[in-house]
């Protein structure tokens, strides 16, 4: 079946009781059970129908055999970081989700170790592998600069060293309709579902998928022994907007390539950071590893001053944190989603504070560009 056929029926059927097309919501706590007996629902921590449909869906949609949801991003980022025990070494990158690299830090105190490496070039990450090494962990596009990862060139390096050790990608930026990790021999996918899974501004949560048979049953302890788990109701909004998923990626793909043209051309801009644009160092890379581009793009105003009054004048991009919803918002990076990055390492990540990450939504893209037109003449 084609991703939208999977997106929209995938793991829910018309409900057995009533015939509801769209299965309802189980807000159950606990379930009834037979003395002595298995029972498919028991506890809604540990799982609940909305739960099943949803991880299931998602799941088929990575091209993966299982699928966990979690309360958050976060969450979903920690329960994986929980696969490793003290002693064992990770390889990632500090260009990457603030939040993200804040659970890295912690984990430092429960004794796992880092190397942070440039992941644009994987040969970096070969440099670092040793017998400790249990995980790779890439993000790519990054967030905010949108810096890429070749996921299949570093599957290879991996395998030619110990295949033991996993790689986890997390593709919230691109979703599965975009970019399939798993198909390009990675371990683990991560998801915000904050963001495009859910594309509507009102659901927080994570997913993790993976396809290695071993990780099944520690993964489902982790999530229900630690129990950062959504509500059914979140989950249930959630499947609704995967539904959707396909025609809001092609749409914030289109408008986001039309607003990257027109600010790689606009004098007040100074840099744009954006896959689809032949200007950007991995252009190459993004053509053969990603279907289409994505929705976000990051540009440098050159200082906090200009982002001010940029910000202050857009009337249709809303100032406010996060990505992925199909209205536009606006985000600086410094003060907001990398705020927990202490300010010299924002330095050395090529963070200043000019750098502004656009999520640009499904308007229509006319109204778009004649906004950030307009702000950009009051810098
Ligand atoms: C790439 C990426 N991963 C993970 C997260 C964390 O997700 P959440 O905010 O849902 O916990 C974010 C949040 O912005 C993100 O952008």
């Amino acid at each position: 079946m084609g991703f939208s056929t999977d997106a929209i029926h995938w793991g829910q059927k018309p409900d057995k009781e009533s015939f509801s097309v769209i299965p309802p919501i189980y807000l159950a706590t606990t379930y009834a059970r037979k003395f002595d007996e298995e029972a498919p629902f028991v506890y809604s921590r540990t799982q609940n129908p909305n739960r099943k449909m949803l991880e299931e869906n998602i799941a088929k949609l990575e091209n993966g055999k299982y699928g966990f949801a979690f309360s958050s991003g976060v969450a979903a980022v920690t329960a994986v970081m929980q696969l490793l025990k003290p002693g064992d070494h990770v390889i990632t990158t500090k260009n990457i989700y603030g939040g993200t690299l804040r659970v890295f830090k912690e984990m430092q105190k429960w004794g796992i170790k880092f190397s942070f490496v440039d992941m644009t070039q994987v040969e970096n990450v070969e440099r670092e592998l040793k017998n400790e090494t249990k995980l790779i962990f890439a993000e790519t596009p990054s967030n905010p600069f949108l810096y890429l990862t070749d996921l299949k060139r570093l599957a290879e390096l991996r395998d030619s060293f110990n295949r033991e050790i996993l790689i986890a990608v997390d593709n919230t930026f691109m979703t599965p309709y975009l970019q399939r990790p798993l198909e390009l021999g990675c371990d683990i996918v991560i998801h915000s579902s904050t963001k495009f899974l859910n594309g509507h501004s009102d659901v927080v949560g994570g997913i993790v998928v993976t396809n290695r048979d071993e990780l099944q049953k520690p993964l489902w302890y982790i999530q229900r022994a630690f129990g950062a788990v959504p509500s059914p109701f979140d989950c249930w909004l959630l499947l609704r907007s995967i539904k959707t998923l396909a025609v809001r990626i092609k749409q914030h793909c289109s408008n986001a390539k039309r607003v990257a043209i027109f600010l790689s051309v606009h004098p007040k801009v100074k840099r744009v950071f954006y896959p689809g644009l032949p200007s950007h160092p991995q252009y190459e890379l993004a053509q053969r590893q990603m279907k289409d581009f994505g929705g976000v793009v990051t540009v440098d105003l050159g200082s906090r001053d200009n982002v001010k009054k940029f910000v202050e004048n857009l009337k249709i991009f809303t100032l406010a944190e996060s990505l992925g919803g199909v209205e536009s918002l606006v985000n600086h990076s410094w003060s907001m989603s990398h705020s927990s990055v202490p300010e010299e390492e924002k330095r050395e990540l090529g963070l200043t504070e000019g750098i502004v990450r656009l999520s640009v939504g499904i308007e229509d893209v006319e109204d778009l560009i004649s906004d950030l037109e307009q702000a950009l003449e009051k810098i």
